[in-house]
């Protein structure tokens, strides 16, 4: 067992593909490098594939925790990035629709397996399904994916006000990605903590900007994670920066589960005729 509490953490976006895995498995293997005891679960439920990222092949996977009988224990794999994986499947229906019960599961499995780890990494899906409301209410900390795109500062918008509105939660660490330069990365979290302030009254705080590189495809290619095959590359830089920022801080609790109550009471609805807020 760990020292301390493990740091969950969930690692989403509104919009896919906006390099959730990518960064996830970056941070961990940063964390890991550090001496910090990492745990990272593919939580991308039905569409896995960090496995894949990492050029790993694993016999079992989280389905045959959740439908078989084998022991979690058994199925997480030690990486040679330095962190533990906890893999899942691609492309299996009734992974992608768990129903309550199951995610209930999961999250038993989940808080069982993180005793022996500083940091717990949950890489989820994309968008406000069930299942990524739930993982993210589960997790002490919510880490927001953006990229300059509107559709993704909107998408991340609707995912946090959903969450906001559902739980009452209001702690969210955004990370924008493939930016030009951190003034680009400062102007998109600008824009999306103006938003927050102005229909949520919360801000979310910035974990830092990660610019586009065309290293972070070339890691992808080669399974390795960017942070050691190319650690002098400006978006390694970056993420190992990132990775230093998430040190622990004070969290809100995290075991919730997705029929509580909001904690707090949400804000009225913006009145009709207010400035474009997304959605
Ligand atoms: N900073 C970046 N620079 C260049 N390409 C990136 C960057 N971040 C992500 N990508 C590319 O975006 C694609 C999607 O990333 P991925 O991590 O799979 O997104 P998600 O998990 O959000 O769906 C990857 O193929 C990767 O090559
Ligand atoms: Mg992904």
């Amino acid at each position: 067992m760990g020292e301390n509490s493990p740091v969950i953490i969930s690692v989403a976006s509104g919009k896919g593909g906006v390099g959730k895995t990518c960064i996830t498995i970056n941070l961990a293997a940063s964390l890991s490098e550090k001496g910090k005891r990492v745990l990272v679960i593919d939580c991308d439920l039905g569409l896995a594939n960090i496995d894949i990222m990492l050029g790993i092949n694993p016999r079992r996977n989280l389905k045959d925790v959740i439908f078989g009988d084998v022991d979690v224990r058994d199925v997480i794999v030690r990486t040679e990035a330095g962190f533990d994986l906890l893999p899942a499947s691609s492309g299996v229906r009734e992974m992608a629709r768990l129903l309550h019960e199951d995610i209930e599961k999961l999250k038993g499995i989940i808080t069982h397996v993180s005793g022996g780890y500083d940091y717990v990494f949950c890489d989820i899906g994309a968008g406000i399904s069930d299942t990524v409301l739930q993982f993210n209410l589960f997790a002490a900390r919510n880490l927001v994916i953006v990229s300059k795109d509107l559709t993704s500062i909107t998408d991340a918008y609707a995912m946090m006000k959903t969450i906001y509105r559902t739980f009452g939660r209001t702690s969210f660490e955004i990370i924008v990605n493939s930016v030009r330069d951190d003034d680009e990365g400062v102007k998109v979290f600008t824009h999306l903590d103006s938003i927050c302030k102005r229909f949520l009254d919360f801000s979310p705080r910035h974990l830092g900007s990660i610019p586009f590189d065309e290293v972070v495809t070339r890691s992808i290619m080669k399974q390795t994670v960017l942070v050691r095959l190319f650690p002098e590359s400006g978006a390694a830089i970056k993420m190992n920066q990132i990775a230093h920022a998430i040190s622990p801080r004070p969290t809100q609790s995290s075991g919730e589960t997705l029929k509580q109550e909001p904690s707090r009471r949400p804000p009225a609805i913006p009145r009709s005729g207010a400035p474009s807020a997304p959605r």
